[in-house]
């Protein structure tokens, strides 16, 4: 399939694997960039820019297919140093960076500088122009179904993908709620070039987290998240836990006096004991409604295969069928999953 994105980005196929704490090693953007994806490092999980730099060449070990780095703006006083991240970017050879969070535009001139195409992540229409103003080759747009961190405009994306297809003039994938190939068509169909999908790819074979968070996402229904954090103005949707459950009682406690320190352990170094040791209560960690529609844990290539071979089959038979007037069977776009 060819797309602005794929054209962009030089892979074969239009689906992107959002940058994930604590999930996005070497091990799962090597394998989606082995499939054919666009795979992505998240920066931020490396704790410093030399851990990185050897994350990178970890990665080009395993593929020699295009991938990149997520680098994420946190909102908080003491800055990682990002200059530095983006020095060990350039000096091992990544030519894409998703950025996400606060705007990139202070990094931008040492971004283009190293020859680096940007794809930035935001969650409304007004901050994708920004992003596009200042530079940005594309954007993911996120939308209020996604795991992570929605903003707060509450945007669903069957609204604001038109939206941003009515505005922007680079290309944009879809971010939020993919899962499929159904997701990638209607993505395309309203004026998307592709999908970021986060949540769908820890379910995966090579996904290098606890076989504990895999079996977790199969069990879960598209009632079981969360959002946390509300009151700080830093929502995040999350997977219901017994840690949730308990941050929920002290937001519900406390109302808008809420501080971040009286949630500091149900938020703060959650990922590494849910990653890592499978401790699945332990607290906040992202995860999108999504969820409600994985039942499988596939590897990397069988999905993405799965995904093409789909929308080839809705696109040529489903939906061209309408067109044609060929009666077509409900169970026909169930069995397309
Ligand atoms: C476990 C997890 C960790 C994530 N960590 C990050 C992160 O560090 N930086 C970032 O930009 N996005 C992060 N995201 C968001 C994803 O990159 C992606 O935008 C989101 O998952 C898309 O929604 P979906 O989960 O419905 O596919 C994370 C998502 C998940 C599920």
């Amino acid at each position: 399939m060819k797309t602005a994105i794929t054209e962009l980005f030089g892979i074969d196929y239009p689906i992107i694997q959002g940058g994930m704490h604590y999930v996005g090693f070497a091990e799962m953007a090597a394998a989606v960039s082995n499939a054919g994806g666009l795979g992505l490092i998240t920066g931020l999980t490396q704790r410093t820019p030399e851990l990185l730099a050897k994350e990178i060449a970890r990665c080009r070990d395993m593929t020699d297919k295009p991938f990149g780095v997520n680098l994420t703006f946190l909102p908080t006083f003491t800055a990682p140093p990002y200059p530095e991240y983006i020095a060990a970017i350039r000096e091992g050879g990544v030519k894409i960076v998703e950025t996400a969070g606060r705007s990139p535009e202070q990094y931008m001139p040492a971004l283009k500088a190293g020859g680096i195409k940007v794809i930035h992540k935001c969650t409304s229409v007004r901050h994708s122009l920004k992003a596009e103003q200042i530079g940005c080759d594309a954007v993911s747009v996120d939308g209020f179904e996604c795991g992570g961190h929605p903003g707060e405009d509450d945007m669903p994306n069957m609204i604001l993908l038109p939206r941003a297809a009515e505005e922007l003039k680079i290309p944009f994938v879809a971010s939020g709620g993919m899962a499929d190939a159904r997701s990638l068509v209607a993505a395309l169909a309203m004026g998307a070039a592709g999908m970021n999908m986060g949540t769908r790819f820890i379910a995966t074979k090579e996904a290098p987290v606890h076989q504990n968070v895999k079996d977790a996402l199969v069990q879960a229904s598209e009632l079981d998240t969360r959002l946390v954090m509300r009151a700080l103005r830093n929502t995040e949707r999350v997977l219901n836990n017994r840690g949730v459950e308990h941050l929920l009682e002290i937001e519900r406690a406390k109302g808008k006096s809420l501080k971040i320190d009286d949630i500091h352990e149900q938020v703060a170094g959650v990922y590494p004991k849910v990653m890592i040791d499978g401790d699945m209560d332990a607290g906040a960690w992202s995860c999108g409604m999504v969820v409600g529609l994985i039942r499988d844990i596939p590897t990397v290539k069988e999905l993405i295969d799965r995904i093409m071979a789909d929308a080839e089959r809705i696109i040529r038979q489903r939906l061209t069928g309408f067109l044609d007037g060929a009666e077509q069977r409900p169970a026909a776009a169930r069995a397309i999953a």
